[in-house]
């Protein structure tokens, strides 16, 4: 079986967790922790890192960071994870969807304003599967209407969006490096992994002072167990951090290698009839953190079948998202009721996203599209 995912792991983590192992450092205190975090910070050009235990606690406390009320509503995409809606939800607020564009598979940004009201308190960009949110644009929108912006980076380590576009003083600026806060994942599929872990990231200091006390229990500096907010232990371990540090070190080959995969399932894969293959638009560079495929309508099977096929084949792949408008647990909940998002539904019916773990070899990657090619022969 070829795996969806298989990490990058090598002797320097080896070396570094076990130097937390022989100095009995394995808790959330330890030099690794500080490292990691600006570290992460430095790489994504940003001030202030808080490493936490995964990124979904990120997206939590970047919201409870911004003081988000009950009631208040946030944008996010319907073409997701679920991480997204949950951060809003646990902070009493109400996710607001907007679809997907067809071009990126990200939040299509053109349809970000219609969704605007009193109750917007901010936006949450989510750069999907490697492939960068148009943030010009949505930047702009936040500040005329005075939102907040949380991006969501968990898929998309090292990938980069021009800014701003056709002028001569344009610049490459990496995600994670926008907004007021952006969060991330190092979930073992992620470009970087800690096995679990995650990190809030931004530019201001009074906002990454409340990021470290409230993944902290909100312990008070001046007054041990002198509790004035509801804190959370979201800490990270050092034996995580260890492991963040030293894919640190090889950050500029992890980038290279998951691009130049990307690359070789676009040239092996180009020109097969009705396999719509990722975007990467003009101002992006994609890092294809999951090379994902749509199936076109005139292929006459859906992307559950096809996966089947493929796993029938040895070839282990995963579905697209399914939109957050046709979740269960939240229509249960009465959200997003007769709510309907045709791209988000579109990829989530015919998409899926097939080997793509930096461990891939290029002789396994060579495999999965000569099957591909033959199942949709
Ligand atoms: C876009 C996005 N946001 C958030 C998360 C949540 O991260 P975690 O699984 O570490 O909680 C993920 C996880 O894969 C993700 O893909």
């Amino acid at each position: 079986m070829i795996p969806v995912n298989q990490p990058w792991l090598g002797k320097r983590e080896e070396e570094l967790v076990l130097e937390c192992l022989r100095s009995g450092w394995i808790s959330s205190a330890g030099t690794f922790i500080a490292a990691f975090e600006q570290g992460w910070a430095d790489y994504c050009r940003r001030r202030y890192g808080i490493a936490v235990s995964n990124g979904t606690a990120a997206l939590q406390l970047a919201l409870a960071c911004i003081g988000l009320k009950p009631g208040d509503e946030v944008i996010i995409p319907a073409f997701t994870i679920i991480s997204c809606a949950l951060a809003v939800i646990y902070n009493g607020g109400v996710p607001v969807l907007v679809d997907a564009d067809p071009r990126t598979w990200c939040m299509d940004v053109e349809q970000v304003e219609n969704k605007i009201g009193p109750k917007t308190r901010a936006i949450m960009p989510v750069h999907i599967y490697g492939h960068p949110v148009d943030m010009d644009p949505l930047l702009n929108l936040a500040e005329k209407h005075g939102l907040a912006v949380i991006e969501d980076a968990a898929e998309a380590h090292g990938a980069e969006y021009l800014s701003p576009r056709n002028t001569t003083n344009s610049v490459w600026r990496r995600c994670g490096s926008f907004g007021d806060l952006s969060c991330f994942s190092f979930y073992a599929n992620k470009l970087v992994s800690t096995g679990e872990g995650g990190m809030v990231l931004t530019d201001n200091p009074a906002l990454a002072d409340r990021a470290r006390s409230l993944r902290n229990l909100s312990f008070q500096p001046h007054r041990r167990f002198h509790h004035e907010e509801l804190g959370f232990n979201f800490r990270l371990t050092n034996l995580q951090a260890a492991l963040g540090v030293a894919q640190l070190e090889r950050m500029d080959q992890i980038i290279t290698r998951k691009r130049l995969m990307g690359q070789n399932y676009n040239r092996l894969l180009k020109d097969v009839d009705g396999l719509e293959l990722p975007p990467e638009e003009s101002w992006t560079k994609n890092v294809y953190w999951m090379y994902g495929v749509v199936l076109s309508e005139k292929i006459g099977m859906d992307a559950s079948q096809f996966a089947q096929r493929l796993q029938r084949r040895e070839i282990e792949t995963r579905p697209f998202f399914l939109g957050m408008h046709e979740q269960p647990v939240f229509r249960k909940r009465g959200l997003f009721v007769e709510e309907s998002y045709p791209v988000a539904e579109r990829l989530a019916r015919r998409g899926l996203y097939l080997p793509s773990g930096l461990a891939l070899t290029e002789e396994q990657l060579t495999t999965v599209c000569a099957v591909v090619r033959e199942v949709l022969s």
